[in-house]
């Protein structure tokens, strides 16, 4: 279905980002994993030698221009084009606000705030001269839901849905669409720690999202709701509208 297309993920070495890499693969689009971990390179292999795509990684840190400059003009130069950036690449300090230091709330803002600004406003400048393009950025239930200790990773979420929506109205008429997906509880590295069995209970549907389930929503969003901009699309298994 997405034959021909090619695809960006960031964060994509494990998690949420290699499960929307590998959704891409299915849908049989050219696949670019990156991410600052140097496994995303055999992560990409092992993704390749399944799906008839060309898939590849690349080392890409959100938090450095050079670098996001880099692999763009990597994958401009390897495809000659660019349709969908999906800036997955994130996660944060969760603490109760007045335990949350200076050094807590500036990596988490710089994570996730700025390395998602740094990598949208690049990808505009690519898409701009190409004609098109769609990004979709990762939100969380912790964008406009609070669980409680999200102090930082709140303001760096709820932000990055401001930002879509600003950029989505900046470049609507230019054929560029900017959207969010924001998972609910999914199990991965990010959360080991036991802080998705404290709020298990509160999710109406009573179970973990999988990263597959939620990577569908990503490609979705990314690939056919092309009517759709600046939207935050929740996949929360029913926890922000209500408590049972
Ligand atoms: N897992 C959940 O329950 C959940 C819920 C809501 C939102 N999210 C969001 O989904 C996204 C992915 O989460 P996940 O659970 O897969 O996390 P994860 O920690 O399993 O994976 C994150 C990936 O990002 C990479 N990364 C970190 N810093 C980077 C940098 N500076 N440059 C490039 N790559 C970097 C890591 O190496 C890792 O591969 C995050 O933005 C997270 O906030 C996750």
């Amino acid at each position: 279905m997405l034959k021909d297309k090619v695809a960006m993920v960031t964060g994509a070495a494990q998690g949420i980002g290699y499960a929307i890499s590998e959704e891409f693969a299915i849908q049989g689009a050219n696949v670019v994993l990156t991410d600052y971990n140097p496994n995303v390179i055999d992560a990409a292999k092992d993704l390749d030698k399944k799906y008839d795509g060309k898939i590849i990684g690349l080392v890409l840190n959100v938090m450095k221009t050079d670098s996001i400059v880099d692999g763009l003009n990597k994958i401009i130069d390897t495809y000659g084009k660019l349709d969908y950036a999906v800036n997955n690449a994130g996660g944060g300090v969760l603490k109760p606000f007045a335990e949350l230091t200076d050094d807590d709330f500036d990596k988490t803002i710089n994570l996730d705030l700025r390395g998602t600004f740094l990598c949208m406003r690049e990808e505009i400048k690519v898409f701009l001269k190409q004609g098109y393009g769609s990004i979709v950025n990762a939100g969380a239930l912790g964008s406009i839901y609070n669980p409680g200790g999200m102090g930082a990773y709140n303001a760096a979420k709820n932000g990055i849905m401001g930002m879509t929506q600003a950029a989505a109205v900046d470049y609507a008429e230019n054929n560029i669409r900017v959207n969010c997906v924001a998972p609910g509880l999914t199990k991965t590295p990010l959360n080991d720690g036991g802080f998705l069995e404290k709020i298990l209970p509160t999710v109406p549907m009573k179970r973990y999202e999988t990263a597959a389930e939620v990577a569908k929503v990503y490609v979705f969003v990314a690939s056919e709701a092309t009517f759709m901009t600046g939207q935050t699309i929740l996949s929360d298994g029913g926890v922000s509208v209500g408590l049972k």
